[in-house]
């Protein structure tokens, strides 16, 4: 277990003991992820290849039959509770929906989600690109599973915690956030089909280093202009006479250009450009070719900016510093759902002082702090721990 894991795991015990009074039977954990490449491709059933990071979300959770679950968030020290056989969601939206979402699944899926006392704890930020919410979601789905004696695949958890986001919190992502955090293997980063599910596990290069640097540009207004991209994409889908924009090709968006809105030809121009770009770095990586890797994530930067418009002036600048300071083998974009959170890069593992320093020298948050920087080792998915 990582050092952040432990402390993470003794906090959440001992947190369960004092909201309580008594020990956990359960415990589950659910990485968060970085998405190395493929950004806004998961719902149009495209690909995207992301790894799960140190940072994660545990929950521990003793079960009782026929009664209220008791819920305690021990990050932000507040609780709720609620009949889980009858559970809607929270008229104050937050953390708990996610909770009351998951519960809700469950039960549509046939699984009869005990009362009982649950408690959750996370070292992830919140609101900075890395799938905190998809975490919780996963961890839990591991728990209350377990609590039922359910054995379920890490696709079924993935899938169910998807469904779980689109529900009471409604946002309507794609699956990319909940795969990845129930699917990655340690040392792996994840090649994800969103269409057929097919998943493969690309072995990283051992002196391989991610860094995460976060902007400190806070993502507002995120899932209205999420929402909005999603509808952009399906317009130029339909235009274009395909299920999805997985479907379509340069070809036929040349073949648009006059007659689909400039927008939504911009959009669609990303979403094909990133789904190739995708399947290139897969191979790149596997091969241990970072030139190549590096140089489609800086593609994918300026498609993100230029044609998805979801990068920020902040995101760019970082975005440019890195790849200058990385050289040629690797290179940096702005990862997640975008307007601000965080950038990735990738380098080899004897550029990382360098990077750092020239990013310390070079970059300040919109109030003028030191960006957070940290370096990810690829971690394994979710599961069930002990307690
Ligand atoms: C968010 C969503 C994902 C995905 C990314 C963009 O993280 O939750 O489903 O669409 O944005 O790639």
């Amino acid at each position: 277990m990582t050092p952040t894991g432990t402390t993470l795991a003794a906090r959440l015990r001992a947190g369960f003991v004092q909201a309580f009074g008594a020990a956990p039977q359960i415990a589950a954990r659910a990485p968060g992820r970085v998405n190395l490449i493929g950004e806004h491709t998961d719902y149009n059933q495209g690909f995207a290849m992301p790894m799960a990071i140190g940072p994660e979300t545990r929950v521990a959770f003793t079960p009782q039959a026929g009664g209220r679950l008791y819920v305690a968030a021990l990050d932000f020290g507040e609780d709720d509770a609620f009949d889980p056989a009858r559970v809607g969601p929270h008229q104050g939206g937050g953390w708990r929906n996610y909770v009351r979402g998951v519960v809700d699944e469950l039960n549509r899926a046939g699984i009869a989600v005990p009362g009982g006392t649950l408690a959750i704890a996370g070292s992830l930020a919140r609101g900075t690109g890395l799938s905190s919410s998809a975490s919780l979601e996963v961890a839990l789905a591991h728990a209350l599973l377990a609590a039922a004696g359910a054995d379920w695949t890490a696709l079924d958890i993935a899938l169910l915690a998807q469904r779980a986001e689109c529900g009471f919190p409604g946002v309507r992502c794609g699956n990319l956030d909940q795969i990845a955090s129930a699917a990655t293997r340690a040392g792996h980063a994840l090649l994800i089909d969103c269409r057929s599910l097919a998943l493969r596990q690309i072995v990283l290069p051992g002196d391989l280093a991610v860094m995460i640097v976060q902007s400190g540009v806070e993502r507002g207004l995120v899932d209205g202009e999420y929402n909005t991209r999603r509808i952009e994409c399906e317009r130029a889908a339909a235009h274009l006479g395909v299920a999805a924009l997985r479907d379509a090709d340069d070809a036929m968006l040349a073949a648009a250009k006059a007659t689909l809105d400039d927008r939504a030809w911009h959009r669609a121009r990303h979403v094909i450009g990133d789904n190739r770009r995708t399947l290139e770095a897969a191979e790149a990586l596997a091969a241990d070719d970072l030139v190549t890797t590096g140089r489609l994530m800086r593609e994918a930067h300026v498609s993100q900016a230029h044609d998805f418009g979801i990068t920020v002036p902040d995101t760019d600048r970082l975005a440019a510093l890195l790849d200058h300071a990385i050289g040629d083998e690797g290179g940096a974009r702005q990862t997640g759902g975008g307007f601000g959170g965080a950038v990735v890069a990738i380098m080899r593992a004897d550029r990382v002082e360098a990077v750092r320093a020239a990013v310390l020298d070079g970059y300040r948050t919109p109030t003028g702090a030191l960006p957070d920087i940290t370096v990810e080792a690829p971690a394994d998915g979710a599961g069930i721990t002990s307690v």
